[in-house]
């Protein structure tokens, strides 16, 4: 029987389904194994089922000597050398769809938090800080029909869209890599062609463009010296924002308060003043988190090393150019 390792002891139900057609290895323990664990453990393996945060490299590619896959159990996969899984014949996959809407749900979540300063006025809370009735040192913004920019109109930004505008009538508008025309007919959403003139004029932010070279610190000094008392929510990857002007715009006032679910580098530095900023909420990459998501990513990833070893076409393929 040809055999798997699945690199985390978390998921029962994927477990279950590869036990139907594979000898499953689990790693027990909730950590990520080290490269020397993951040669170890994946020699003989036709597939390694895979966390965002195991760094698949290509020392451990290179030494795999049956594998046929790595089904990472993220949308990103940048924790893998797939060019080197490329030369090797060695085809990855990964999970993305079935968590759009937890995403959306999420990112509203912490666009709501930020409004309302929930989080930050639990903190006073957890201090003893709540002598009388005082709502002034927490008073927050309104989210009705308040001016919403995202930057990548993906699918989870476009879930997110969809709630902001038929659940609190925002007004928001986008700027993309490409126009989203029937997006914009659809729900009424306004495409601005140049990132700057989107910031300028929002009062909440949310990012959710993937990380490129291109992406990479799109909001950075220049774009922070633009806002006006932003709520910025970061739910796409830490890198997009360079987090030490962050910390400079939370000081003079052009951020007003932000919530990343992404840092850089993850998990914080625990230290930083950034972490540890009055007006900073974060959040340890949750944005997939539900109970249901997390189980219907692992049944996915699980599903695309099944459909490999039978040939058949995977749920959803990296395709490595
Ligand atoms: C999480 O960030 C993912 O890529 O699924």
């Amino acid at each position: 029987m040809d055999k798997i390792f699945i690199t985390r002891n978390w998921h029962v139900d994927a477990v279950k389904l590869l036990e139907n057609h594979f000898e499953v290895i689990v790693w027990n323990n909730s950590n990520s194994p080290t490269e020397d664990d993951i040669i170890k453990y994946s020699k003989g393996c036709f597939g390694v089922f895979s966390e965002f945060d195991d760094i698949i490299t290509k020392n451990i590619i290179d030494s795999s000597d049956q594998l046929k896959i790595i089904s990472n159990r993220a949308v990103g996969y940048e924790n893998i050398d797939i060019n080197t899984a490329k030369l090797n014949k060695i085809r990855v996959g990964n999970t993305p769809g079935v968590l759009v809407e937890t995403c959306a749900d999420f990112t509203m979540g912490l666009l709501l938090d930020l409004a309302r300063n929930i989080t930050y006025s639990n903190r006073a809370v957890l201090k003893g800080n709540w002598k009388s009735f005082n709502q002034t040192p927490y008073l927050g913004t309104d989210v009705y029909k308040k001016k919403l920019a995202i930057i990548g109109l993906g699918q989870i930004a476009t879930a997110f869209s969809r709630r902001a505008i038929h659940g609190f009538q925002m007004d928001v508008s986008y700027w993309s890599r490409n126009r989203k025309i029937n997006l914009d007919n659809e729900l009424g959403l306004q495409y601005i062609d140049n990132i700057n003139d989107l910031i300028s004029s929002c009062d909440y932010l949310s990012i959710h463009c993937s990380l490129t070279p291109e992406t990479y610190r799109i909001i950075d000094k220049e774009q922070f010296m633009l806002m006006k008392n932003v709520k910025l929510i970061n739910t796409s990857r830490g890198p997009t924002i360079n987090q030490d002007e962050l910390l400079i715009a939370l000081n003079n006032g052009n951020v007003e308060s932000a919530a990343l679910d992404v840092t850089d580098p993850e998990p914080p530095d625990y230290n930083s003043e950034l972490v540890n900023h009055p007006k900073i909420l974060i959040t340890p990459h949750l944005g997939s988190g539900s109970r249901e998501t997390f189980n219907k990513m692992a049944l996915m990833a699980a599903q695309n090393i099944i459909n490999v070893h039978k040939n058949h076409e995977m749920v959803s393929e990296v395709i490595i150019d």
